[in-house]
């Protein structure tokens, strides 16, 4: 059968760390509290006039190396992203011209803190129909220079950085074995960014100042992405004779480590088989699979044939995951 198979890996996490200690001087708030309620220590931030395909960039480049690629073999450039360098053209088009690509398909996705699971979903569909061979997946986040820093309960959250992954498509058992994707546009009050977009451009003067930052109902989001986080998880075993047992390690998107423990707690998985780096990087959106997955392969936490299992949930609401045979 066809598959989507991951040959290769990348990171880029930018230089500038930005601890809790540094926020205590930015805000109202404490290293404690950051530490106790969401598990971080400290996330990344970019150099100003950095873009999301300039993160992605040195990523995709490590990735591209790792799976011993040309990047003109690659056919198709796909960037999940909720910052994107620009309205138009996607930064998969930026990213695409930094590597040198002459010709590929280019797009981006926007699935939020899910946006990394969605596209891996899409891009297996892609190359399961024959689409393409050969894809370049990023995810990437520039949010820092977006967030509002008396917003405290928001602001700590965040962090900056881009993860990559090169998927080929192969004949075998090796690869995306199965993928679950669902949304609940309903919920959306319980986190949106309303300004910057269409409905409230950035400038039209016609909104109110607060809906140029992040909103979010912390408790609810919490209960929520517990609740989705766990039965994503199982949803991806879903019709395969695999069982949670034989999974090597599961990559949850990092968004705070209580809700990462909470719902490995209720599908009954030990920590030891989960990667969690949130303490290190905060949350990185739709970066923060690809981040984690390729600090796991390098540190040898991956081998062959070992059953990888991502989880993610995020604004819209939306939550998936994706079974992967290494
Ligand atoms: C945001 C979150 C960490 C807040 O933790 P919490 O235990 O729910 O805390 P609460 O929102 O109940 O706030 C408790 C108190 O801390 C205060 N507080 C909020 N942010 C604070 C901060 N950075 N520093 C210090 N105090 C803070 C609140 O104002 C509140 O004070 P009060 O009791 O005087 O009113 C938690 O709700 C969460 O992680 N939610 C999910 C967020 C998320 O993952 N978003 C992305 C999804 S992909």
């Amino acid at each position: 059968m066809l598959r989507s198979r991951i040959i290769g890996t990348g990171h880029f996490l930018p230089e500038r760390i930005l601890t809790n200690t540094e926020l205590e001087t930015m805000m109202d708030t404490t290293d404690e509290w950051i530490r106790q309620r969401t598990g971080i220590h400290q996330r990344h931030s970019a150099k100003d006039g950095e873009g999301s395909a300039d993160l992605a960039y040195p990523a995709a480049v490590q990735a591209l190396e790792a799976a011993n690629v040309d990047p003109n073999d690659v056919d198709l450039v796909l960037m999940a992203t909720t910052t994107p360098d620009y309205i138009f053209p996607a930064s998969a088009c930026v990213l695409q011209e930094k590597l040198g690509i002459e010709r590929a398909a280019a797009f981006d996705m926007n699935a939020a803190c899910s946006g990394f699971v969605y596209a891996l979903a899409t891009a297996n569909s892609m190359i399961q129909t024959g689409m393409f061979k050969t894809i370049l997946l990023a995810g990437a986040e520039r949010v820092t220079n977006r967030l509002n820093w008396e917003m405290r309960d928001t602001a700590v959250l965040f962090g900056d950085g881009a993860g990559a992954v090169v998927l080929r498509a192969e004949n075998g058992d090796h690869g995306v074995l199965t993928s679950y994707l669902d949304a609940s546009g309903g919920e959306n009050d319980l986190l949106i960014w309303p300004a910057g977009g269409s409905k409230q451009p950035i400038g039209s003067h016609n909104h109110d100042s607060s809906d140029c930052d992040i909103r979010m109902r912390g408790q609810d989001l919490f209960k929520r992405a517990v609740i989705e986080f766990s039965n994503a998880m199982k949803q991806a075993l879903n019709g395969t004779d695999v069982s949670l047992d034989e999974i090597a390690l599961v990559i949850p998107h990092q968004a705070n480590i209580r809700i990462i423990q909470k719902s490995a707690e209720r599908i009954g998985m030990s920590m030891d088989r989960v990667f969690v780096n949130v303490d290190q990087v905060g949350n990185t959106m739709a970066a923060s699979i690809p981040i984690a997955l390729d600090q796991a392969v390098r540190a040898g936490r991956i081998k062959d044939g070992d059953l990888i299992l991502f989880a993610a949930f995020g604004a819209g609401l939306t939550w998936g995951s994706c079974l992967v045979r290494w």
